[in-house]
């Protein structure tokens, strides 16, 4: 088990649609234990393979908050959102490419999402609250696409400067 170095925003690879995985492989079964273990150290609720540079439609998830309550990591392959509600949500967002910035994205409050875990076997499941969200972030990942794309561009870009900022000073440590 690997902890994997988590990229920040702005880096190419976070702009990519990232083809499907095409077959299940022991690796890609260490890359689930690698992934969920640095989604946990981070410590976050929700990490898409580009996030740290794997470019396949792979995400790792656990929106169990509590610490009272059973874990439940998930690690999905090529997940898809089958149905959404018309319904939406407003959730104060975060990501762990673009470390303390935060801000409320809307999306729909109920999806039903379709994914295959690391045995080959399908699953469909219908998600609501911080689950919901957080599958369609996850999801948008694999799309290229990140939480601050949904806002006015000021904003993103005011935070997309923030981000290049941290970036440079890290480089110089
Ligand atoms: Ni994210």
């Amino acid at each position: 088990m690997t902890l994997r170095k988590i990229l920040l925003h702005p880096d190419p690879r976070l702009k990519k649609v990232v083809p499907s995985v095409e077959n299940i492989s022991d690796d890609l079964r260490a890359l689930a234990d690698d992934m969920l273990e640095t989604m946990y150290d981070a410590p976050g609720i929700g990490l898409a393979g580009p996030q740290i540079g794997v470019m396949h439609r792979v995400v790792a998830m656990d929106c169990v908050k509590d610490e009272n309550e059973t874990p439940r990591p998930l690690f999905m392959i090529n997940p898809e959102i089958i149905a959404s509600s018309d319904e939406t949500n407003v959730y104060n967002e975060g990501c762990l490419s673009l470390p303390e910035h935060f801000a409320d994205v809307e999306r729909p409050a109920e999806v039903d999402v379709r994914w295959t875990d690391v045995d080959g076997k399908e699953h469909t499941e219908h998600f609501d609250g911080l689950w919901a969200t957080c599958v369609q972030h996850e999801i948008d990942h694999l799309d290229g696409k990140l939480f601050i794309d949904y806002l006015k561009p000021l904003k993103r870009q005011m935070i997309t400067r923030k981000m290049q900022k941290l970036k440079r000073e890290q480089a110089r440590v």
